[in-house]
């Protein structure tokens, strides 16, 4: 028997809430049993798992008018002004599936939703909530690079289903969206704030006499990421074909952190060294001096790769030893000749009105030399990770066109 029913009656605030966040929570799943402890309460629940919650978390989330701002839905308690000692005097399951809990030295009720629980209590340890899983790949051979064609009539769905891509598998090709230099902007301002660099907001890739970077040249351009010299690299980078009738200049992609996992596999020393020896990246330009120190592949406490930083042509010393140097040039040559492994890269060759989204922290992206013949010009822009995550979990574009 699940939901053991007590007729107690939440009092009418004056602006009841359940949650407090603006979060839909639902659950077929119901509470069973309630277990107090001296530091918080455990919940058996109905398909026998369970979870764990501190008291102190469940004080300052009570959806109280009082603890939290019924409009704002943001704390109005101080975390100080509750007592050290506090305690849970009774907890238990409401005539309409609430927990309820009576503090102790306070006396005060309050009422949490149980869906709301069990979201968390499941969640606690999830670094992604409602974010779609990632996948790495070696080449996309047999199911075509992930794409979405288009269209404003159902641009919500259309973005959505682009970003769930990107989000995924690191990068994700929009198609159809015209070839108006103002598209870019227009399409990606829907949902995010453009990041401004050096570049400026929106750069042009395209043949330039006197180049300030190699992408504005027609050679050849090695995988890579872009920005390596800034202490937080773009997230995400977009690219737009306005005119792509040139011969060759397909552009490359690889999925930089399946090729630190097969690094990993084959090589674990020049993969340690490549995540524990930190090293210059610095850019080279007459009117500015960016400079960043970090390892090539950059992990998290649980040892995930969270960030690649390759840079061919952008890197100074190596922050080391002299054995250390060498370990780091041994290593760094190996992860090169593995990022141009052509069964773990992906070639494509824009058409106009394609918009190329990539992680620029994951994908590895490059170019073959562009033909004679013809133009190339495509509209790039960088962007932070929040805003694709923030319209994700919310399932809706905020600004629709
Ligand atoms: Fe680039």
């Amino acid at each position: 028997m699940s939901h053991s029913l007590k007729n107690h009656k939440e009092k009418k605030s004056r602006k009841t809430i359940k949650v407090p966040d603006f979060r839909k929570y639902s659950t077929k799943i119901l509470v069973k049993k309630i277990f107090k402890s001296s530091s918080g309460i455990k919940i058996l629940w109905d398909d026998n798992t369970s979870t764990y919650y501190n008291r102190f978390w469940l004080r300052e989330n009570s959806p109280d008018p009082q603890t939290t701002h019924p409009d704002s839905r943001e704390q109005l308690i101080n975390l100080l002004s509750i007592p050290d000692d506090l305690s849970i005097k009774c907890a238990e399951i409401t005539e309409s599936g609430k927990v309820r809990i009576v503090w102790s030295p306070e006396n005060k009720e309050s009422f949490y939703d149980y869906s709301w629980l069990r979201f968390w209590g499941e969640n606690r340890f999830n670094k992604q909530v409602g974010l779609p899983k990632q996948e790495l790949w070696k080449n996309f051979s047999d199911k075509g690079l992930p794409k979405v064609t288009w269209s404003k009539e159902n641009q919500n769905e259309c973005l959505l289903k682009w970003l769930q891509h990107l989000k995924a598998f690191g990068l994700s090709l929009l198609k159809g969206v015209g070839s108006s230099p103002k598209g870019l902007e227009e399409i990606l301002e829907t949902f995010a704030i453009i990041k401004e660099s050096n570049f400026g907001k929106i750069f042009d890739v395209k043949f330039e006499e006197e180049p300030i970077s190699n992408a504005y040249t027609n050679i050849e351009l090695p995988l890579h990421g872009d920005l390596c010299t800034r202490q937080f690299m773009p997230k995400y980078q977009f690219l737009h074909c306005l005119e792509n009738s040139t011969e060759a200049g397909e552009s490359l992609l690889a999925d930089g952190f399946m090729l630190a996992k097969i690094l990993k596999e084959k090589d674990p020393f020049a993969y340690n060294s490549l995540t524990k020896i930190d090293v210059h990246f610095i850019n080279k330009a007459e009117n500015s001096d960016y400079q960043w120190v970090e390892k090539v592949i950059n992990l998290n406490k649980s040892g995930e790769v969270t960030e690649m930083r390759l840079s061919p042509w952008l890197r100074g010393p190596v922050c080391g030893n002299k054995e250390e140097e060498e370990h780091f040039y041994k290593a760094f040559r190996t992860f090169m000749k593995l990022a141009e492994d052509t069964d773990f890269q992906e070639k494509i060759k824009l058409e106009k009105g394609d918009i190329l989204g990539f992680n620029n922290t994951r994908i590895l992206h490059g170019r073959n030399a562009i033909g004679k013949g013809g133009e190339r010009w495509l509209r790039g822009c960088y962007m932070d990770g929040d805003d694709v995550d923030s319209t994700l979990r919310m399932g809706r574009i905020p600004r629709p066109l």
